[in-house]
């Protein structure tokens, strides 16, 4: 069994950590924030993670947290950097907290410990910590890429059981030693060089999003032809070469991958000589549909001054309470920018830094005098919104369903005026069917 110095206590460094401890390695996690390791060190999980806190506490023995460097690389075969790497004004990624693991690496370290890097770095960024290791005579230090594909609410189960693993490697016997690892865990593996390594993280999240912009415009244009996107997007997925995934609609994706990967991904290219064109027509697409949501309130409302929206759910998707880049914040900001007043709920996400905003504890506190409801995060407890107590809690019935998790004619039968994302606007009493210049553009 290994030795393992983990660099960045963030969900990466944590779920990577709890994970090498429960295959029987020894994990020492090391942050910067004094706050963060002092709670884990008192065996508090500082995130919402399924199944994180029951690893953590099953492997408290061979997993410590510590503000010390020396402490992470003390006797550490492999030294994981999981440290966020957010995107910049210009698009690109900001290596800082890369660099300063890479710099704060003491300067005689023994025996060949292998830098591993998780976090998503830009192409060509294995090359350069190389070069600045050599530079400082570190060459016993080794390399690896070794992204990671973790999706947030599922981290847990996608480490233990990942559809690959990926490992790009200066040295054959570097790569050999970070795959002896996973020894317990059944994944294709896929061996190649460090810069290949590095472009698998970002083209999977880039064509992932690109995939969610796809079906997002087929959705807009179901909605001016009456068609239906989510049995549109069903007969797609069955065709075996493109399959069922990632072909909901809804109100755009976000998140503290899809974002940067896709800005990443293009800056790179652009950086490198290459206008990668598809990828900007993915974040344009991406940006226009959380606004789409506001225009639907619009068409329903007329202004939105003095009108009062709730927002249902707020994190960026369902079982977690990550809000970075969530769709919540543009829709969130642009409402009240045209006057309304915002109620919110989240079961879990409670942002202290959505200014003007009313966060409320229940769904029927946030619906309470609302003259819409908009299901912004597929969270299953939304899924018995159209009742009768929600009804009349409402100014005005009307619900706008951003992630299509609701039966329309279920939601229609119960007094509901309701709206998804690519679904047509079946006829009832109160609500004609719209003309084609009636809907928004
Ligand atoms: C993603 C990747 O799945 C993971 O492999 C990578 O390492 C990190 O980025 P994550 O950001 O946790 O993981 O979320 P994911 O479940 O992939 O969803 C991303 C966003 O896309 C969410 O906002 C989600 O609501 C949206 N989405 C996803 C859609 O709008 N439609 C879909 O069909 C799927």
């Amino acid at each position: 069994m290994a030795r393992i110095g983990i660099f960045g206590a963030g969900y990466v460094g944590l779920v990577t950590g709890a994970c090498f401890a429960d295959l029987g390695h020894e994990v020492v996690v090391r942050d910067i924030l004094p706050e963060r390791i002092a709670r884990l060190q008192a065996g508090e999980v500082p995130i919402y993670e399924p199944g994180l806190e029951q690893v953590m506490e099953r492997n408290r023995d061979r997993i410590a947290f510590t503000l010390d460097v020396a402490e992470a690389v003390d006797g550490a075969e492999f030294l994981y950097v999981a440290v966020g790497t957010p995107p910049t004004e210009s698009g690109d990624a900001d290596l800082s907290a890369v660099w300063s693991v890479i710099d704060e690496l003491p300067q005689d370290v023994p025996g060949r410990p292998v830098v591993v890097m998780k976090s998503t770095v830009p192409v060509g960024t294995g090359d350069h910590v190389r070069r600045r290791l050599d530079d400082r005579g570190l060459t016993n230090i080794g390399y690896v890429s070794n992204p990671e594909f973790l999706a947030e609410g599922s981290a847990v189960r996608d480490f233990m059981n990942p559809d690959r693993i990926v490992i790009g490697a200066f040295e054959e016997a570097d790569g050999d030693r970070v795959l002896g690892l996973h020894s317990g865990i059944d994944a294709e593996v896929l061996r190649t060089d460090v810069a290949s390594a590095e472009l698998v993280k970002l083209a999977a999240n880039a064509f992932l999003s690109t995939r969610i912009s796809f079906i997002n415009e087929i959705a807009n244009v179901c909605e001016l032809v009456g068609a239906d996107v989510t049995d549109v997007a069903r007969g797609v997925g069955l065709d075996h070469r493109l399959g069922p995934h990632f072909l909901r609609a809804g109100i755009g994706f976000g998140g503290s991958c899809f974002p940067k990967d896709v800005s990443a991904l293009k800056q790179l290219a652009g950086n490198s000589g290459y206008p990668f064109m598809l990828l900007q027509a993915v974040w344009e697409v991406n940006e226009l549909q959380k606004k789409r949501v506001v225009q639907k309130l619009q068409k329903h409302l007329g202004p939105l001054r003095g009108k009062t929206v709730a927002l249902l759910g707020l994190a960026f998707k369902p079982n977690t309470d990550d809000m970075r880049e969530a769709p919540s914040r543009v829709i969130a900001y642009r409402l009240l920018a045209e006057g309304a007043e915002v109620h919110a709920w989240d079961p879990v996400a409670h942002p202290d830094d959505l200014k003007g905003i009313d966060l409320c504890d229940t769904v029927l506190d946030a619906v309470r005098g609302a003259d819409a409801a908009v299901i912004v995060t597929e969270w299953p407890e939304l899924r018995e919104l159209a009742s009768a107590e929600v009804r009349e809690a409402m100014a005005r019935p009307l619900i706008v369903d951003g992630r299509n998790l609701l039966d329309p004619a279920a939601t229609r039968a119960a007094g509901f005026q309701y709206e998804g994302i690519g679904r047509p606007r079946h006829a009832s009493p109160a609500e004609p069917p719209a003309r084609p210049s009636e809907v928004a553009r």
